[in-house]
């Protein structure tokens, strides 16, 4: 799907020496990939003149959810696609996520970045900052800080996320506080904003919060060949991954007292009520999150409390889910530094440093897309 198109300008929109002007660059990297790619369309909207998002139709088509819903009822287990989750209440929640004093990763990475801001903004300054997930880019704001203190002109921000109203709040915010940044939104897939990225550079690709460890072992390897693809050589890859520790830390992480996961989860199947009138009773489903051992991840399920009907109208569909039922709505794989360095070797990316927390619960990898002529990496 993301393979390059044949007729894409190599590198003739991005001007290296007049980055002055953000909008410029991604709107003539998107143009060119845009006739390059008509069936994908794509809307501007300027919000001030340091602002812009781009909104995908991909985020604006409602069958799109439906579809999807259905096809995850249809496999066996069970399971929705967790991009769902983050509706605009959604994203609210999993915002609150983040301050409970159960869930840790999120000021673990945060601590690492306010530890390790000025040295990456010294290492990377030039590079235009490109994040995949970015959210209300709350703990972005300390390395945009960073660079913003090099203070040696403009710089920008390219966040990426699949819900355009946090995207919008985002880059409005962010553009009203730094004088100096320029922020150029995509709200799209991953996927998508991986190809067209492809040919900003040099850049630095951050994708935070361990969202790497929701990917299925498949699904990992297809997203990190488009980053392998998307990056040039020399750029650079910031990947959050959360480490495996004590289950009781892990389970506690996605079970806080408050009950804001419990509704977090339970948000993606009200969303299926609000768009897809989907019937499905209050109360009638519960949050289930645990440890598995084996596989290293933390499993996060909506359990039938009783026999539910499932209605899709717009598709004239229905599943019946039987009490005790459990659909996942996510994964969050745990890691290890060393056999995750080693992995992502084979998609030519050199560990330049791991980071860690104090307790050291969660680690930031510093990365670099080596060149295609770099002997003795990958395979090795
Ligand atoms: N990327 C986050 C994580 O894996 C997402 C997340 C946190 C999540 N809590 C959740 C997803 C609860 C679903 C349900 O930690």
């Amino acid at each position: 799907m993301a393979a390059p198109p044949a007729t894409r300008p190599r590198h003739a929109t991005y001007d290296r020496t007049d980055r002055s002007d953000a909008r410029a660059v991604l709107a003539a990297v998107i143009q060119a990939q845009t006739e390059a790619e008509p069936l994908q369309r794509i809307e501007r909207q300027d919000l001030n003149p340091r602002a812009t998002v781009w909104v995908d139709e991909l985020t604006r088509d409602p069958q799109a959810f439906a579809l999807s819903v259905s096809r995850g009822l249809s496999t066996r287990p069970r399971q929705l696609d967790c991009r769902y989750l983050y509706d605009e209440i959604g994203s609210e929640l999993f915002a609150r996520i983040t301050e409970q004093p159960e869930y840790y990763p999120t000021r673990a990475e945060a601590e690492i970045l306010a530890d390790h801001a000025e040295a990456l903004a010294h290492e990377l300054g030039d590079a235009v900052i490109c994040e995949l997930g970015s959210g209300t880019s709350e703990k972005t704001r300390l390395l945009l800080d960073a660079w913003s203190r090099r203070a040696d002109g403009e710089f920008h921000y390219v966040p990426v996320d699949i819900d355009p109203v946090v995207l919008r709040g985002a880059a409005e915010d962010l553009a009203a506080h730094h004088p100096n940044l320029h922020v150029s939104g995509l709200a799209t897939s991953y996927e998508n904003a991986l190809v067209r990225l492809r040919d900003v550079t040099p850049k630095a690709l951050l994708f935070l919060g361990s969202t790497i460890g929701n990917f299925d072992p498949a699904e990992m390897d297809k997203f990190l060949r488009q980053v392998e693809a998307a990056l040039q050589p020399g750029d650079a890859f910031l990947l959050g991954i959360d480490l495996v520790k004590d289950p009781h830390v892990l389970e506690a992480a996605y079970n806080d007292a408050a009950g804001v996961t419990e509704r977090f989860t339970l948000n993606l199947f009200d969303r299926m009520n609000r768009e897809l009138d989907a019937a499905i009773p209050a109360e009638a489903v519960e949050h289930v999150a645990f440890w598995n051992e084996r596989q290293d991840q933390i499993e996060i399920y909506g359990r039938f409390r009783r026999d539910v009907r499932i209605e899709l109208p717009d598709l004239e569909q229905s599943f019946s889910v039987e009490r005790g039922e459990m659909v996942r709505v996510e994964v969050s794989r745990k890691f290890r530094v060393g056999p995750m360095a080693e992995a992502l070797a084979s998609y030519r990316l050199r560990l330049d440093r791991a980071l860690t927390d104090a307790d050291r619960r969660f680690a930031l990898l510093l990365l670099r897309r080596t060149s295609e002529v770099e002997p003795g990496d990958a395979a090795g």
